[in-house]
């Protein structure tokens, strides 16, 4: 197995800002570039606009949602549907992901008028800016589902799941509110252990072979490493 690393060398290390990672993929194609000019800045969130939280949804939400990384949307789109009184705030820096749900949303030729969910905004960067700017004890419930592994022992300061993202997600998550996090990589499971063990903010309890709840919103990623073989693990952290 490939090295996890040492967490006392991570903890002395100052925030890793830099985003790593796919950004862009191919060239747009025509309707790409049209979901990206008229549909996202229709449910864009904006840093300027969160000070108001509870009004960027068409209703009042009974709680507040975030996903780190949302890759294709099937996720966010499985539990808006679920939970139609939750405002679900979803962040994802790769473009063609970012595409890919909106044009889940709008049929091809309404890219600028079809209506889009009235619970739902997306953050098009990367989710640590969003959690830095958020109001204090706001989010109800995190999903970090699948998050790239980086397994590479020097690569651990890309992992999202680092001492310094947890205290970013524990200043804005609410005493109580759950942080969902699953991964089917052996190195990034045991770095998930490690990092969780040794930090004070959540409550932490043993990691399940199973999905954690009854009708789980699968993703792309989840339903990859199943075919493939590989176990995923679920974790459910709460906030102290
Ligand atoms: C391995 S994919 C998993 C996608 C999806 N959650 C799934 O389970 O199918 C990880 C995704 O996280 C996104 N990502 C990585 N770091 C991010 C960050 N700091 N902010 C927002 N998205 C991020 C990547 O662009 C990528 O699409």
């Amino acid at each position: 197995m490939d090295k996890i690393g040492h967490l006392d060398n991570v903890l002395v290390k100052p925030s890793p800002n830099r985003l790593y990672g796919r950004q862009r993929g191919h060239s747009l194609r025509p309707r790409q570039k049209k979901l990206l000019d008229e549909t996202l800045p229709r449910i864009r969130l904006s840093l300027e606009q969160i000070e108001h939280l509870a009004s960027l949804f068409n209703q009042k939400p009974q709680q507040i949602w975030f996903e780190v990384g949302f890759g294709g949307g099937e996720h966010v789109l499985g539990q808006l549907a679920k939970h139609p009184h939750v405002g679900y705030i979803a962040s994802e820096v790769f473009r063609d992901g970012i595409c890919s749900l909106l044009g889940r949303l709008v049929p091809v030729g309404k890219e600028a008028t079809a209506p889009l969910p009235g619970m739902l905004r997306l953050w098009d960067n990367d989710a640590r800016h969003m959690l830095m700017a958020l109001p204090e004890s706001v989010l109800d419930r995190v999903f970090l589902m699948f998050p790239d592994p980086w397994p590479k022992a020097r690569h651990t300061k890309r992992r999202f799941v680092h001492p310094q993202n947890v205290a970013l997600l524990a200043r804005v998550m609410k005493s109580g509110g759950i942080w969902q996090v699953a991964s089917d990589d052996p190195v990034y499971q045991g770095w998930v252990q490690e990092v969780m063990a040794y930090q004070p903010y959540f409550n932490v309890s043993k990691p399940q072979t199973i999905r954690p709840e009854e009708g789980w919103v699968s993703t792309r990623y989840e339903a990859k490493a199943m075919m493939a073989g590989r176990q995923p693990l679920y974790w459910t952290f709460v906030r102290r």
